[in-house]
């Protein structure tokens, strides 16, 4: 395997504030941009995975409209849901900003100023589209028309979705105001250009060296060279607009930067600030400004034009006339679409599933593994319920559940729960198994490096059934009686290749990688004993293992049956939400741990405690609240203290999780507070409250929150 000393910079699309975040978005650059991070980390190289949220633009104004709030409150609201949606999907970013955040508007001004000071950009007079009725300029999606490429007679102002051409917006044919429904006028207005065409032969020199240094995708290369066949014309860099980050040179009042120009440069604003965090506050220009980085950005199909074109060709602007220098992409794997059910995801037509309600029906690891199978790498994909179905219930359930599970119970039942004794002399049916831990590891991480991560995680699941063949020809159950040694041989390999599984399947399906890890009764994680530890036989004879748990539990026809159902349903309202099927569908009739798909230890039954009447209860005032700032209480090991919001005001809250949950994962979550408790005090702070959390057998702790994102102060009832 190759090592790499250089450090590895992964950015992934920063998604915009406005929208939940859909299976669409997860399986086009999220996913697989975690996959590869968590892939690098297990290699021991310097990696960091930097995204945030795209606060700017108009696609969030137009929802501020919508629902008659401000741009600041729709992404505040968004952010926090969809931070909280990757966390709990397993994207490990090392850092999740936002662009509303005063750092990324320094930035975004230091780029705009450099350029205008050094003469790089055009100040042009133009027409834009007016709304006489609403007296407001009418940027990108403000108008809506006919496709001047394609026809298509939905085309927003600036980039059709259909045919993916991105032009001015006086080319729209048959224009109409998004704000009024009316005509647009025109009207002079004066706006800064970037001149993408002075860039156009270093930019395609820089995709021609950058192809050889590292095979680009086709799908990629092809959307570049159709880009390139057209000469690249000027590029505006500014809008009539007032949010966003404003223009910052006096008289250009209500303009700011054009979203993209500065949204592309939130990659190196949240560096900044994860730098910040880390206490180094030069970091991030150890990534960035080192020409040996590896820079790899992560993006949906959409955003190729801005990451293979115009963010290079400004970092290339910027690098000209600068001492400090950025580094390009080095590579910039973008997939193409994920469709569902045979239709584009679409919020408007109510169609698809966004990710949070997935996850309220099936654990994250079900949902990482079915996207990775059917990643849309080369060309648009389905997302189909029934294949979903069949791939958990014939590959996670039935091929690798069954091989760690019927290992485990034969080595409890014959050998104690510890790993057996292994032969010296090993057959060749032993040989071929142990060649091929070797082989799986070197050409998934093959598969990795080229960004191919289907073919990475059919070849461990192709490892899988080797392993079942394995076992079903060596007969353990015979020659358990007939040649223990065998027997022991058979069963100590069988573990070791589930240690070997555990490390390799740790990038696409974490939290099961992990239960394997517990139960092999390892220290530490899968991914820091390291991929190149994977196909090494480190389990010792005699290391005692912990009893097995069921990995994946099967999707029954049933629930699946439901869900089809629910989609036919018309929807009468022109609510974007997929209804969430009640919880507990998912599931045979074991119980289960929704979350982690895991059969829990039943707690002692319910209703013991002395009987309350309906009007006991209510003397409980319960309110939604959120965590607005939370801290550790010094020489307390186990008390946070957080400062919440309950609508009208705001409460002390002392809380014992602090061994359960890190402060900065608490901010900005929803919870359930008891708010007419008696203050108390602890360790000379008073808390103004109860949060309510539910406890496991094993004393673990796990906060009581709402389905869905809720207002602070709502009742619980
Ligand atoms: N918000 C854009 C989208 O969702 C992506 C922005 S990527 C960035 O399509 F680099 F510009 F931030
Ligand atoms: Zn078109």
């Amino acid at each position: 395997m190759k090592s790499l000393d250089k450090k590895i910079l992964v950015t992934a699309a920063l998604p915009y504030a406005n929208g939940k975040i859909h299976l669409g978005h997860l399986a086009g650059a999220y996913l697989p941009a975690d996959i590869y991070v968590r892939y690098q980390r297990s290699m021991k190289r310097d990696v960091i995975f930097i995204c945030g949220s795209d606060e700017h633009g108009v696609p969030i104004t137009i929802t501020a409209e919508k629902e008659n709030t401000t741009p600041q409150n729709v992404v505040d609201r968004v952010h926090l849901q969809n931070k909280a949606t990757f966390e709990k999907c397993g994207m490990s970013f090392d850092n999740y900003s936002r662009t509303s955040l005063p750092l990324h508007h320094e930035t975004a001004k230091e780029f705009f100023l450099a350029f205008f000071k050094n003469q790089i950009l055009v100040e042009k007079k133009e027409q834009q589209y007016f709304d006489e009725k609403k007296q407001k300029f009418l940027p990108d999606r403000y108008v809506e028309g006919i496709c001047p490429v394609c026809a298509n007679p939905e085309a927003r102002g600036d980039q059709c979705e259909k045919c993916g051409s991105y032009y001015n917006s006086t080319e729209l044919k048959n224009p109409k105001s998004k704000l009024s429904g009316e005509t647009p006028t025109l009207r002079d207005t004066t706006h800064f250009y970037f001149p993408l065409g002075n860039y156009q032969k270093r930019l395609e020199e820089y995709l021609k060296v950058s192809n050889e240094r590292e095979k680009w995708k086709d799908n990629v290369l092809s959307a570049c060279k159709g880009w390139f066949n057209d000469v690249l014309r000027d590029r505006a860099v500014t809008r009539d607009l007032d949010w966003g980050v404003p223009v910052p040179l006096d008289g250009y009042d209500n303009k700011v930067l054009y979203v993209w120009f500065e949204a592309v440069l939130g990659y190196i604003s949240s560096t900044k600030e994860w730098s910040k965090k880390v206490g180094k506050e030069n970091l991030w220009k150890e990534y960035w400004h080192d020409e040996n980085t590896k820079y790899v950005a992560f993006i949906g199909k959409d955003n190729i034009v801005f990451h293979c074109i115009v963010f290079p060709a400004m970092l290339m602007a910027w690098n000209d006339i600068n001492e400090t220098k950025y580094v390009l992409p080095t590579n910039v794997p973008a997939n193409e679409f994920l469709n569902f059910e045979g239709q584009k995801f679409s919020k408007s037509k109510n169609w698809g599933i966004d990710v949070d309600d997935f996850l309220s029906l099936f654990p994250p690891d079900l949902l990482r593994y079915s996207l990775t199978m059917n990643m849309p790498e080369g060309k648009d994909a389905d997302f189909y319920w029934k294949d979903f179905q069949s791939r958990v219930n014939n590959e996670l359930a039935d091929t690798f559940g069954n091989f760690v599970n019927r290992t485990f119970t034969f080595v409890f039942k014959n050998f104690e729960g510890k790993v057996p004794p292994v032969s010296d002399a090993l057959s060749m049916v032993d040989d071929m198994l142990v060649n091929h831990l070797d082989w799986t590891t070197s050409r998934s991480s093959d598969a990795l490096e080229k960004y191919s991560f289907r073919e990475a995680a059919s070849c461990i699941m192709e490892l899988v059934r080797v392993s079942n063949k394995y076992f079903d020809s060596n007969e353990p159950w015979v020659t358990v009686k007939k040649n223990p040694e065998q027997c022991a041989t058979t069963l100590n390999l069988c573990l070791q290749t589930i240690r070997t599984l555990s490390i390799l399947f740790e990038p696409f399906i974490p939290s099961a990688s992990q239960r394997i890890w517990k139960m092999l009764n390892l220290k530490g994680t899968p991914s820091e004993a390291g991929w190149e530890s994977a196909s090494k036989r480190y389990l010792e004879v005699g290391h005692i293992l912990n009893s097995p748990e069921i990995l994946f539990i099967k999707i029954e026809d049933e629930t699946i049956e439901k869900i089809l159902h629910r989609m036919d349903q018309p929807t009468n309202d022109s609510s974007t939400e997929f209804t969430p099927i009640p919880s507990g569908l998912g599931v045979t009739n074991q119980r289960t741990n929704e979350l982690t798909n895991k059969p829990t230890n039943l707690p002692a039954a319910a209703g013991e405690k002395t009987k309350i009447t309906i009007d006991d209860f209510k003397k409980i005032e319960l309110r939604v609240a959120k965590i607005l700032s939370c801290e550790q209480i010094p020489k307390s090991k186990k008390l946070l203290k957080m400062k919440v919001t309950i609508g009208t005001e705001e409460r002390q809250i002392l809380a014992g999780i602090a061994e359960h949950y890190k402060p900065e994962d608490l901010i900005g979550k929803t919870i359930i507070v008891v708010a007419n408790l008696e203050p108390a005090k602890l360790m000379g702070n008073e808390s103004q409250g109860m949060m309510l959390a539910a406890s496991d057998d094993n004393g673990k702790l796990c906060f009581v929150t709402t389905e869905k994102e809720m207002q602070a102060g709502s009742v619980v009832k």
